[in-house]
């Protein structure tokens, strides 16, 4: 996507040939800072405290560790270890596994000689898959907001809410969620997103925000328990959200509170779809509650907030007493009888597993 009239990717290799360049989120939208990773050392910080983040990014960025790893140390015993060190980075997001699993069940049975240059082809190959993925996801969710828009008089706009990042940001290009959003808004339907903030990091606030000021998309920022008042007072036509990990039944883990805008958006008829491409689904995974691990992040990120004071710099401020302690769950589960459908590369899916095996037969 472009920034200050310059396209940018989230990710990308550098001239040396090993190390990469990443975008450090943690910034944003205050400060656009480029940071290089050149250990896997570099890459599992960069996963672990958030430099990057969204469950594509994340995966993308693990296969350029093993990569980077590899350039180090091909070794079998190197290779096993750094693929430890990725994978307890974050526990929720599939696409980390999935990208690990990639790069280990192609990198085994090579020769180490041969493993440097195959690392780094096939991490390259997963970061433009995942762009055309997340283009396809975009012309799929186009076809629903097109559908919406048909419906509405004549310069209505399509009021769309999110939740958290699911923008370009989070994956290597496009988004995932909002990939439907920039192509609608390319085509000219009057579209208007809500932002929902998404404490405690506040990733709507600080970064979807930032993407759709960035693209001249009209958007509210809103605080996290505004959208069951929106959706009350018919301002909301439907929810898109991405996703960490969806099960092959359709229970889509996201970032905490999705679950009660999927309750609220069921109470109020709107619909509520979810974008992701495959590689975000869970297929050994049946039941969402029991079976997907809930990252707890730290307290301080709930007992802190970051923001820029009116002298310019970056801070952190803390909003509760000392004394609290402050619990952080990071994502939670919405069951799929909740999500009107899964919007992914291959279309839409219902969020069952006889929707999902319609569209991905070889899962069967
Ligand atoms: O904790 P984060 O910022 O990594 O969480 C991100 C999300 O929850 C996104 O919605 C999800 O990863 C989908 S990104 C296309």
């Amino acid at each position: 996507m472009n920034v200050g009239g310059k396209h940018f990717r989230t990710i990308w290799l550098n001239e040396d040939g090993r190390s990469v360049d990443i975008i450090d989120q943690r910034w944003l939208p205050h400060e656009f800072r480029v940071v290089t990773l050149s250990t896997v050392e570099d890459v599992a910080v960069a996963i672990r405290d958030m430099w990057v983040r969204g469950a594509p990014l994340i995966g993308v960025t693990a296969a350029y560790g093993m990569a980077i790893q590899m350039q180090a140390d091909a070794s079998d015993a190197a290779l096993d270890a750094a693929w430890e060190k990725l994978h307890e980075t974050r526990p929720t997001a599939i696409n980390l596994r999935w990208a690990l699993d990639e790069m280990r069940k192609l990198l085994k049975p090579l020769p180490v000689s041969e493993r440097i240059a195959a690392a780094y082809k096939r991490a390259a190959e997963i970061a433009d898959e995942d762009v055309e993925l997340n283009r396809s996801i975009g012309g799929n969710g186009l076809a629903i907001i097109k559908e919406i828009a048909a419906r509405k008089k004549p310069g209505e706009r399509v009021n769309i809410l999110t939740h958290c990042n699911a923008g370009w940001l989070a994956t290597v290009d496009y988004g995932t969620a909002t990939a439907p959003i920039y192509l609608a808004a390319e085509a000219g339907i009057p579209i208007h997103v809500y932002v929902d903030e998404t404490r405690p990091r506040n990733q709507g606030a600080q970064l979807t925000a930032w993407e759709m000021a960035g693209h001249g998309v009209p958007h509210t920022l809103i605080v996290d328990n505004a959208g069951g008042h929106l959706m009350q007072h018919g301002e909301v036509d439907m929810v898109i959200v991405g996703t960490d990990r969806t099960t092959a039944n359709g229970d889509v883990c996201n970032k905490i509170g999705t679950y009660l805008k999927a309750l609220a958006a069921k109470d109020n008829d709107i619909p509520f779809y979810v974008a992701l491409p495959s590689p975000t689904i869970d297929w050994t995974v049946s039941d969402g509650l029991t079976e997907i691990p809930i990252e707890e992040r730290s307290g301080e990120e709930v007992s802190y907030v970051q923001g820029k004071t009116e002298t310019g710099e970056i801070a952190r401020v803390r909003v509760s007493p000392e004394a609290s302690p402050a619990g952080n769950p990071a994502f939670d589960v919405t069951p799929a009888r909740l999500v009107t459908g899964l919007i992914t590369e291959r279309g839409v899916a219902k969020a069952s597993r006889d929707g999902l095996a319609a569209l991905f037969p070889e899962r069967k």
